[in-house]
């Protein structure tokens, strides 16, 4: 079994030294336990409460993502051979766009499909990076669960004629994203927090992150806390799902879950303004509606949230919530 490094491995002048954060390769910044994200306290937003932001844009491609896809592409990979072949996964953008960078490293052509109310800047960012993007309507799906046409529609391309050629990663089923989360983000917050985090705080998405977090924490300390955020019904927290209108992944166990805290879009859309004005943190709303769910427990324990993303793949999103301030000055 060859890793991508070794699959891709050239004779450097300088060579890899992570002291001086010089790399031969964009994926030797992936995170680990000796090279994690950062864990930053919140001072204003709550402040009488001890709140750590786990800072998961500063992952190469952008997001928490990052780890997930790289488990994934490594996963496939060590079952058998990429080459001639196509990858297709059904994102709400991080994943993709992790997905997108990484196969085009290892030169493999990928097909994203996406739900269209995902913003603008992602979709770009997508195009940039070569892939191929079918976007479909949000209430593709009928009957109940009308969430889920992206990844109906990932399914029946991997599934078609010809779809033998397709590689389908299927991140909500796949047992390598919560192996990611199990072997970094968990270890990673407890080494940062030296044992002392007492409560977890992360959305519902593929549920990836609760599910690896949440099992190697429990595996620490039975005792620690594991919060998930779930968003309305209709809500425009990419990344996040109401499992009212999607499906529960086959990768998410709820023996994990101690709490569920439901948050509306204008209450994370709120904290995301506060986390811009009051913390100088320039972050995706998905991280409001978590910091708004800490903040609603206020619990006086040491605490760690999770921020997937940054806000610069959303401009288009919150000028829509700044109202009157977003009107450009004449
Ligand atoms: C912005 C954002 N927030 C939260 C999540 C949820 O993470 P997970 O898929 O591990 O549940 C994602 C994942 O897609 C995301 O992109």
């Amino acid at each position: 079994m060859t890793t991508y490094l070794e699959r891709t491995e050239q004779a450097s002048l300088l060579g890899t030294d992570r002291d001086v954060r010089r790399y031969d390769d964009i994926r030797q910044l992936l995170p680990d336990v000796d090279q994690p994200t950062p864990l930053v306290r919140l001072n204003r937003v709550g402040p009488d409460l001890d709140i750590y932001l786990k800072l998961e844009w500063l992952n190469p491609f952008g997001s928490v993502k990052d780890r997930a896809a790289s488990y994934l592409l490594e996963g496939l990979a060590q079952r058998g051979s990429l080459h001639g072949k196509q990858l297709v996964e059904a994102s709400s953008g991080n994943t993709a766009i992790a997905l997108a960078a990484l196969a085009a490293l290892e030169g493999i052509p990928i097909t994203i499909t996406i739900p269209d109310g995902v913003p603008q800047e992602k979709k770009v960012l997508l195009r940039m990076l070569g892939a191929e993007v079918w976007e479909t309507p949000d209430d593709l799906c009928p009957a109940d669960k009308p969430r889920d046409g992206a990844i109906a529609l990932a399914r029946s391309i991997a599934g078609s004629v010809g779809g033998e050629n397709f590689l389908w990663p299927d991140q909500y089923s796949n047992p390598d994203n919560v192996r990611a989360h199990f072997e970094t983000t968990g270890p990673e917050i407890w080494r940062q927090t030296e044992g002392r985090v007492q409560t977890f705080v992360a959305g519902f998405g593929t549920c990836g992150t609760l599910t690896g977090v949440g099992r190697f924490l429990k595996a620490q300390d039975s005792n620690i806390r594991i919060v998930a955020v779930e968003p309305q019904k209709g809500h425009r927290l990419p990344g996040l799902k109401s499992f009212a209108e999607a499906r529960e992944p086959e990768i998410l166990d709820r023996s994990v879950i101690d709490q569920v805290v439901s948050i509306d879009d204008d209450v994370a859309y709120g904290m995301t303004k506060r986390l811009y004005r009051e913390e100088g943190l320039i972050v995706g709303p998905s991280t409001g509606a978590i910091v708004a769910a800490v903040t609603a427990l206020a619990d006086p324990v040491l605490t760690v949230g999770i921020s997937p993303d940054s806000g610069f793949k959303y401009a288009s999103f919150f000028v829509d919530h700044l109202g009157d301030e977003g009107l450009p000055q004449v």
